[in-house]
């Protein structure tokens, strides 16, 4: 995205944050939108009242920055994010990244749903994304490259930060939550995955996979945020159980898991 049109949209922000500086960042994805509600002091930005910002089509997202403190921390939440299934460039998937880089968030935190792989998960689990698959065959960075954000071929080696990945496991222990680990793979959507690909993402490596995240952890990389990734297995992926999947399945689980997804974050956020 050309730096001019970030700029527009980070100062069109600044001017109704009216001096707040957020520090940490948020991505809430489906069903966790409310844990924007406990945040004290609430700025409120409309995705649609922001120039350049594209708008979120997906039920069940609002479509909006909520800034203040939570766990006494400055923070900037996105409820609802922008999917590519969505047909949004990618670069344009990228845009709130760049917003919450040039409004000083140093630390990112994505959240997300998903269908479990690993046939160890059962729904409503909690994983911790150690790495991910990019299968969606796109990338945000695709095009004209803005050194002022970062490097033309970044390194993805350690994406998902080392030491917020140690503090991840240490809250969810001290909350007594049986908090899994695994690679995240992504695809487009918007259909639901094949047995086959099912199959094939487990031969791959992928323990869970969904529609989202990896634009945003790749933007967010490349601008050199620090990164944690927590996904909610909201059902098992298609092929192992002799069901079909809905999206209903998808909100009612991560309903369900609500409590415990959203301890689990603020209390990683309360130790970033
Ligand atoms: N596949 C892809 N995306 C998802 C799934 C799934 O099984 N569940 C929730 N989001």
């Amino acid at each position: 995205m050309d730096l001019k049109v970030i700029k527009e949209s980070v100062e069109f922000i600044k001017e109704k944050l009216n001096g707040f500086e957020p520090e940490i960042g948020a991505i809430l994805g489906s069903g966790l939108g409310d844990m924007a509600d406990r945040i004290e002091n609430k700025i409120i930005v409309k995705y649609s009242d922001i120039p350049n910002m594209p708008v979120s089509t997906v039920q069940g997202h609002a479509g909006q920055f909520v800034c203040g403190t939570l766990e006494g921390k400055n923070v900037i939440m996105m409820q609802g994010r922008f999917h590519f299934y969505e047909g949004h460039n990618m670069s344009l998937i990228a845009l709130p990244i760049h917003i919450m880089k040039y409004l000083g968030v140093k630390s990112l935190l994505v959240t997300n749903a998903c269908g479990g792989v690993n046939t160890s998960f059962v729904p409503g689990d909690l994983m911790m994304i150690t790495d991910h698959i990019n299968f969606s065959g796109a990338n945000p960075l695709i095009g004209h490259n803005e050194e002022e954000i970062g490097p033309r071929f970044p390194d993805m080696s350690t994406a998902y930060d080392t030491e917020y990945l140690k503090l991840a496991k240490k809250v969810g222990e001290e909350l007594n939550i049986d908090l899994k680990e695994g690679v995240y793979m992504m695809f487009s959507g918007p259909t639901y995955e094949t047995p086959a690909e099912i199959r094939m993402a487990r031969i791959i490596g992928a323990d869970a996979v969904g529609m989202s995240t990896v634009p945003e952890v790749i933007a967010a990389n490349h601008c050199g945020m620090r990164i944690i990734g927590i996904s909610c297995i909201t059902n098992m992926a298609a092929g192992i159980l002799d069901q079909p999947l809905n999206h209903e399945e998808v909100i009612e689980t991560s309903t369900m898991a609500k409590a415990k997804f959203v301890s689990l974050v603020k209390g990683i956020i309360r130790n970033l």
